[in-house]
Parts: C-alpha cells; sequence; structure tokens
C-alpha cells in the first residue's frame, strides 16, 4: 500500500506538471507582452524627462517633417491621405530636431488612431510664418474630443486606448518637447470636425 500511495502521488504530481508545461507558452507570452509594455513605457518616459539635456543646433522644420512622415508611412498605411500647405521652402528653428520629429511622429499616429476605420481621413499640415513665429497647424478629420477628453488631454498616462495599445504618454511628450525649444502648444476641435493642433515655435535668424 506504501508503494501504491507512492505511485499515486507520482503520479498525481505528473499531472499537475503536465498542466503547468501546458500553461507555460501562454504564460512565457503574457510575461513577454508585459515587457514589451514596461519597455515602452521606460522609453517614453525617458523621452519626457530629456527636455533640457539635448544640443541646440539649427534645422529647417520641413526635414523633420518629411522624416517623419516617412516614418509614419507604415502606420498610415495608405489610408491617411496628407495634406501639406506649405508655401515656404525652409522655417529655421533652434533645438533638436530628432526631437521634433517624435512630436511630429506621436500627433500622426494619434490623429491615423483616432480616423482607424475612416474613409476620408485626411491629415493636414499648414505651415506659416506669423510675425517671427513659426505656426504649424496639424489637423485631421476624425471624430475630435470630447471636452472631457479635453481637460485631460495633456495628463501623463491618460488615454483612450485599450489596455497594452496607448501609454498615454505621446501627449506629455510633445508638449514637453516644444516647451523645450521656447515654444507653444494649443489645442481645439476644428468647426468642421478633427483635432487640431497649434505648435508655436520661435523662428531662428542667423546672429540670434
Ligand atoms: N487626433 C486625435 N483625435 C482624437 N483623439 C485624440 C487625438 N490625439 C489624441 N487623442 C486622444 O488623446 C489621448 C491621449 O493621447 P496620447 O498620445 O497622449 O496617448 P495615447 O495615444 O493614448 O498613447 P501613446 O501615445 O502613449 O501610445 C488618446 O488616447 C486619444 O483619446
Ligand atoms: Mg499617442
Amino acid at each position: 500500500p506504501v508503494a501504491k500511495t507512492a505511485i499515486e502521488k507520482a503520479d498525481s504530481n505528473a499531472e499537475k506538471l503536465s498542466f503547468i508545461v501546458e500553461e507555460m507558452s501562454a504564460v512565457v507570452g503574457g510575461i513577454k507582452t508585459g515587457v514589451k509594455r514596461i519597455v515602452k513605457v521606460v522609453d517614453s518616459l525617458k523621452a519626457f524627462s530629456r527636455k533640457e539635456s539635448a544640443e541646440k543646433i539649427p534645422f529647417n522644420l520641413l526635414d523633420s517633417l518629411e522624416t517623419a512622415l516617412v516614418l509614419c508611412k507604415r502606420v498610415m498605411n495608405n489610408n491617411v491621405v496628407v495634406d501639406k500647405k506649405i508655401l515656404e521652402s525652409s522655417f529655421c528653428v533652434l533645438g533638436d530636431s530628432q526631437q521634433i520629429e517624435q512630436v511630429l511622429i506621436n500627433l500622426f499616429v494619434n490623429a491615423t488612431d483616432a480616423m482607424e476605420g475612416q474613409k476620408d481621413a485626411k491629415i493636414t499640415i499648414d505651415i506659416r510664418d506669423v510675425n517671427g513665429a513659426i505656426t504649424m497647424r496639424v489637423y485631421d478629420n476624425g471624430p475630435g474630443i470630447s471636452q472631457e477628453t479635453l481637460e485631460k488631454l495633456w495628463e501623463p498616462f491618460f488615454t483612450t486606448k485599450e489596455a497594452g495599445k496607448g501609454t498615454g504618454l505621446g501627449l506629455p511628450i510633445v508638449r514637453s518637447i516644444i516647451e523645450g525649444h521656447n515654444g507653444q502648444i494649443d489645442v481645439q476641435n476644428r468647426a468642421e470636425g478633427g483635432l487640431e493642433f497649434i505648435i508655436q515655435l520661435p523662428a531662428y535668424a542667423n546672429g540670434d
């Protein structure tokens, strides 16, 4: 009988073990997803706290725009039309062009997400010099946002996206970068529908 219980015990342990083995791949998958998410949040937080550290170099805002558009091409996936209303060939800004690319990428990805499944999805970028201030409007023809969302839009970790998709750090990073460039950013719903971001950056003139 002792041997019998030992065998039974071994059997039930084996059963437990096989159960663990079966679950293992799902568990590992869950861990991988979790780690990916943590990496994303940590990267975002790094970008968020970087602010002043970058070296300031003059660059053409239109070059950053082109780079951002190339990097967003896959996300936009031919579903989003990009309309550029830009009359000049150069808008010189003093700062970190990669950070400004990051700003544009965050805005483009947000707009693309907001217009998911929409047929006539369009992002418009309007850049002009208004009395020495570079004024860049980035707007979409998506659903816009409610008053409630508008009030929380700049809060770190505020997101309406499903868990695992958005971290809610995109717009806080955008604002922190623009302010780090002595600029300003505002947001409003458009009368025609869609959301509009208005960014003002000091124009850099030689000898500044
Ligand atoms: N163009 C837009 N149209 C409609 N809603 C928007 C738009 N841009 C941002 N939002 C709203 O603002 C929220 C916050 O945006 P934010 O970029 O800070 O975070 P996220 O996109 O949710 O996540 P993350 O950028 O960190 O991946 C979004 O979840 C969305 O609800
Ligand atoms: Mg975002």
